[in-house]
């Protein structure tokens, strides 16, 4: 695969600018920044290769270009916000806001959002929460492309959760985040462009077959991690879904297939840990859970054992430094994302030849 560099910076600029030709400038800028962290942390399925999908849902109708946020419930610790069809980064970045304002009065928070859309990746938000020092919990539900376990037809998102810990100042947070399935769609989407095969295990075709051919597996469901992922995304869903008032299961249109609103749902938490105990006592405990992790001898094939998060921080340190690896079928895809709206990416980028 040929890959080609670009600094997170310019690649930021880049996505902002063409997002600004259609939407608020604020919103703009968070769009952005969330797919490029995705990308500077390595989670390429959900970087700035999603820029497209989204745009052409926009220029469909089928996104809002502007999200406007209306408070449907406004209790002690929780809320309920409705995105009215607005892009789920924006919902995010707001609920989220308010989840930890509502933890730093209460104890703790959760905050629903309904009528949302994709928010991309579910720890940009854990992350801001985790940063506030508190514990930091969301979800989502998302298109019905994956099969409970042991069905034939999809009734699930790949529904990812996300909770991120503190572990105290300047200490690297622990940081889960996960989709449901064996791995997220989005990578059959990253490997469908690059025209590379896939693992087994990861999709099946339309007709229930292993798949390794990534425009088969597109076609097709992905399929759940096990027993527990399938039961884990059907608790999402339900929490994300149907508690917000959302659409759930196999009533929510496919973001890439079907011409509708989505109208899925997310759930943002805040745990304060004051509400429980000594922060600093806390922390301490969990640089201790970090330490006798991290030390445990590896095992055969294994070269250290690392903590949820650990990989993507690491990426993010080098990415800072070297720039973004990008395949130049994706760079071709987002040029040409660019030349609709008027917006150069040749203006952007000093781009390197990295291979
Ligand atoms: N918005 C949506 O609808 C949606 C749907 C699905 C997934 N997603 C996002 O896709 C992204 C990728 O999901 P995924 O399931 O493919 O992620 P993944 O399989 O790459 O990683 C999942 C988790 O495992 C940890 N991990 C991986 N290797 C590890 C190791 N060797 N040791 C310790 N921990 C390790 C990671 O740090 C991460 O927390 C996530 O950000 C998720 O939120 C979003």
């Amino acid at each position: 695969m040929n890959v080609k560099t670009i600094s997170a910076s310019d690649l930021h600029r880049f996505c902002s600018d063409v997002l600004k030709q259609s939407l608020p400038e604020e919103e703009s800028e968070i769009i952005a920044e969330t797919l490029v962290d995705a990308d500077l942390r390595g989670v390429t399925s959900h970087g700035v290769q999603r820029m497209s999908g989204y745009l052409q849902r926009m220029e469909k109708g089928i996104i809002e270009r502007k999200t406007e946020i209306t408070v449907t419930q406004n209790n002690f610790a929780t809320v309920l916000l409705d995105a009215n069809n607005g892009w789920g980064q924006v919902a995010g970045v707001k609920a989220m806001n308010m989840a930890i304002q509502k933890a730093e009065q209460y104890g703790t928070s959760f905050v629903g959002v309904a009528n949302s859309n994709h928010f991309g990746t579910a720890s940009f938000y854990t992350r801001m929460v985790a940063e506030r020092g508190f514990i930091g919990i969301s979800m989502t539900n998302a298109s019905p492309i994956m099969v409970p376990f042991g069905a034939k037809e999809p009734s699930l998102g790949p529904n990812p959760i996300s909770i991120a810990i503190p572990a105290g100042e300047n200490q690297r947070p622990i940081i889960l985040d996960m989709s449901t399935s064996n791995v997220a769609r989005g990578k059959i989407m990253v490997a469908k462009k690059n025209n590379e095969a896939i693992p087994e295990g990861w999709a099946i075709t339309k007709d229930g077959k292993q798949t390794t051919n990534p425009h088969e597996a597109w076609e097709g469901f992905v399929l759940p991690m096990g027993p527990k992922g399938s039961g884990l995304a059907i608790i999402i869903d339900i929490l994300s879904g149907v508690l917000t008032g959302s659409l759930f299961g196999k009533r929510m249109p496919r973001q890439y297939d079907d011409p509708y609103p989505q109208r899925l749902g997310h759930l943002f938490g805040a745990i304060n840990i004051e509400s429980f105990g000594d922060p600093d006592l806390f922390y301490k405990h969990v640089q201790e859970k970090i330490e006798e992790t991290i030390s445990s001898e590896p095992s055969e094939g294994f070269d250290r054992v690392y903590m949820p998060g650990d990989l993507e921080l690491q990426r993010k340190k080098e990415r800072e430094e070297t720039g973004i690896p990008i395949s130049t079928e994706i760079l071709n895809e987002l040029k040409e994302t660019g030349e609709k709206y008027g917006v150069d990416l040749k203006d952007y980028t000093q781009q390197k030849q990295a291979e």
